[in-house]
């Protein structure tokens, strides 16, 4: 008997023609150092803000750490070969900051460094376009004991880190993304307090989105000196944002919630200036007073491609008096000075997350992305889903998140049937991993990871990807 107060069952593969994507179509699959590599203190690596955030009472699902992870460290020839097995084009990682500079200044690890260069070699030894992020949120700890992303030598610290990793990978890395998803590390990291390292002052997150913006600025013109041919990008989690109804209360929420989850990022950037709105909502949390004359330059230093990360869509209300719904919740303190807004639940499918499923948002994302800001190539750098995966017989069948997939890449597909120059796609994520403050309780990869036995086991998603792959494009269902 089904429940009428569940939504519709997910995992149902809509019905959809034969598409083809168009030549070159860059197919990979995403994954971050701190959530699959583990080796938490080899060959001199030292605590990332994750490290010691994990390690702090209270802070994630069932006190799990990053301690292990899926051991990528040690096992990640075999993790190549099942990469090269699934027919990957590229793969996109992240270096661990600690461990190529331990305490974040100074000299390079060489032993650190090692391991990102036996990664690239075995990956183009596969014929796999290594993509490599600098930054996915694992600050060194030091950093962050001298005021972190909220003081301005960060910044300067993060370029020299790139300088670093540039010396040693230039030659053989095509595709670098500076930050991934600075709204997370800003918001999430010092508004909300739910990333490390959880603070929760929203005028130190809005100083960390500048200096995020401004070390990627600084670090994008480090790479364009020493590596010209490289192809710059940033990689920026963007959400359509829906007002709840047609009132004019609600359009002024989604105005604001636009305007700090996309709009904050996207116009420095892309135009190198803050939304005016923007700084206005904000009058009561800062005076920007920590944007200096320049600063907008260096962030708008023109790159070669956009990444966007796309999950999800918010729909958001303005308080009204009284009771509201149920399915209309108080944002939490990650939207500074537009706390009283409402986000509302639709009753539409749910991944495990209680992310709704939306694959039209991703159409709109990318279109507004193409139309509003840039000509540039743009790449989905991750798009995927979790939900609770059961081993059979050793194997899995993900359906659900087969068919997230396939609904999203028709979404991709439509996109640049638009016109949008959609250049590649990444799934999130490669493995089963450590999914940040939910820890191991969530499960987003097309192969699964036993953390006892570290065995892997490509899903049915994963052998539904290979073929996506091969064919350069989905059949029809
Ligand atoms: C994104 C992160 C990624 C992963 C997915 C589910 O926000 O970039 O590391 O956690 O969400």
């Amino acid at each position: 008997m089904s429940d009428p107060t569940r939504p519709p069952a997910v995992g149902v593969l809509d019905q959809g023609p034969a598409i083809t994507f168009p030549p070159g179509f860059l197919w990979g699959a995403a994954t971050a150092a701190y959530q699959i590599e583990g080796a938490a203190t080899a060959g001199g690596r030292t605590p990332s803000i994750w490290d010691t955030f994990s390690h702090t009472e209270g802070r994630t699902v069932g006190g799990h750490t990053g301690d292990v992870a899926c051991d990528h460290f040690h096992r990640m020839p075999d993790d190549v070969r099942l990469m090269a097995e699934l027919g990957l084009k590229s793969y996109r990682f992240s270096v661990s900051w600690p461990r190529v500079q331990p305490g974040g200044s100074g000299a390079a690890n060489a032993e650190g460094l090692d391991f990102y260069q036996r990664l690239v070699d075995e990956l183009l030894g596969h014929g796999i376009e290594p993509w490599l992020t600098l930054y996915h949120w694992d600050l060194p700890q030091p950093l962050e004991d001298a005021g972190g992303w909220p003081a301005r030598d960060t910044a300067a610290r993060f370029a020299d880190y790139a300088q670093l990793v540039a010396d040693a990978l230039g030659d053989r890395v095509r595709y670098w993304t500076t930050l991934n998803e600075p709204w997370c590390s800003a918001f999430l990291g010092y508004g909300s307090g739910a990333h490390a390292p959880g603070r929760t002052d929203g005028a130190d997150a809005v100083r960390a989105g500048h200096h995020l913006m401004l070390g990627h600025g600084l670090a994008v013109q480090a790479l364009r000196a020493s590596r010209p041919d490289a192809q710059l990008g940033i990689t920026v989690n963007l959400y359509p944002v829906t007002p709840a109804t047609d009132s004019p209360a609600d359009a002024d929420a989604a105005r604001r919630i636009d305007a700090l989850a996309n709009r904050f990022f996207l116009d420095p950037v892309l135009r190198g200036s803050y939304p005016a709105d923007l700084r206005a909502d904000l009058a009561s949390v800062t005076d920007f007073g920590h944007v200096r004359d320049g600063d907008l330059e260096t962030i708008s230093t023109p790159l070669d491609l956009v990444g966007v990360n796309y999950y999800s869509r918010h729909v958001v209300a303005a308080p009204v008096e009284g009771e509201q719904p149920e399915a209309y919740w108080r944002a939490p303190t990650c939207w500074p000075g537009s706390e009283d807004v409402r986000f509302v639940t639709r009753g539409v499918p749910v991944t495990d997350m209680d992310w709704e499923i939306d694959a039209p948002g991703l159409v709109e994302t990318l279109q507004r992305v193409h139309r509003d800001y840039t000509d540039l190539p743009l790449y989905v750098t991750e798009n995927g889903s979790a939900f609770v995966d059961t081993v059979v017989d050793g194997q899995v069948d993900d359906t659900d998140r087969l068919a997230y997939f396939d609904s999203h890449l028709r979404a991709a597909h439509a996109a640049i049937g638009a016109g949008v120059p959609l250049r590649g796609y990444f799934a999130w994520s490669l493995m089963d991993n450590f999914e940040w403050a939910w820890g191991y309780t969530k499960r987003f990869g097309m192969v699964y990871v036993d953390y006892d036995s570290q065995v892997r086991i490509p899903k049915s998603s994963a052998r539904w990807y290979a073929e996506v792959i091969r064919r350069n494009g989905l059949a029809a269902q």
